[in-house]
């Protein structure tokens, strides 16, 4: 039996959403929730008639994303999806989920019911079944701190991660990757960048599938 290493973060505002602090995987780096809030930002505005989505982080890691979507984006998300390749990361994510139900004093959070966290190879994923539009909104390992796991040989990991999502035809991606990365043409191969935004050492991009 493998024994499950968390941590709890108290300093600095990497580890804390809305005053609470967030459960942590060991190996998962910290990702600013401001980041998340503008990758999410993006992701709503790009839904044009006002009906909610549904969000699928593929590499949730602690679930950063998907707790500021249910913090902060309740009103315009329907459904949270989230899967990492890590089993730590996946009770992290899901401690930190239920944390934010627990405490949330306005119980709004239950509109965003159910969230559904698993683990699984982003790299060959299927997307989730969904009624709604789904953008997939992730912070997917840059190899600064981080990076692939179970990366087929000779392979790009952010190329074969996105031609993955291209290939079910997965419409609308907010990503944020390192901003000394000089391969956009990777994400140009099957997706047009409709919006980029630099933020803490990092570049968002919001992308839309070709035709
Ligand atoms: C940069 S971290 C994401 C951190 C996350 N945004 C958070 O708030 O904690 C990248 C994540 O990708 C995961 N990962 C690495 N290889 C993966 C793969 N092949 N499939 C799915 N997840 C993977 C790592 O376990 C890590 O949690």
């Amino acid at each position: 039996m493998k024994t499950i290493n968390l941590s709890v973060d108290i300093i600095g505002d990497s580890s804390l959403i809305n005053g609470k602090s967030l459960f942590r995987a060991e190996n998962v780096p910290k990702f600013p929730p401001l980041v998340a809030k503008a990758m999410l930002y993006f992701a709503v505005q790009s839904i044009s008639n006002g009906s909610k989505i549904d969000i699928y982080d593929p590499c949730c890691g602690n679930g950063t994303v998907l707790s500021i979507a249910a913090t902060y984006f309740k009103n315009k998300i329907a459904n949270l999806y989230g899967s990492d390749i890590d089993k730590e990361s996946v009770v992290a994510a899901e401690l930190n989920l239920d944390l934010i139900d627990e405490k949330s004093e306005s119980q709004t959070f239950n509109s965003i019911q159910p969230y559904n966290i698993f683990e699984a190879n982003a790299l060959g994923v299927f997307l989730p079944k969904t009624s709604n539009d789904l953008v997939v909104v992730s912070d997917p390992p840059f190899g600064r701190v981080c990076d692939w796991k179970c990366l087929d040989e000779g392979s790009h990991g952010l190329d074969q991660f996105v031609t993955n999502m291209f290939s079910q035809n997965q419409e609308r991606i907010v990503l944020c990757y390192d901003n000394s990365f000089e391969g956009k043409h990777i994400l140009q191969k099957h997706y047009v960048i409709m919006n980029s935004a630099n933020l803490k050492n990092r570049t968002i991009y919001s992308l839309r599938a070709k035709d």
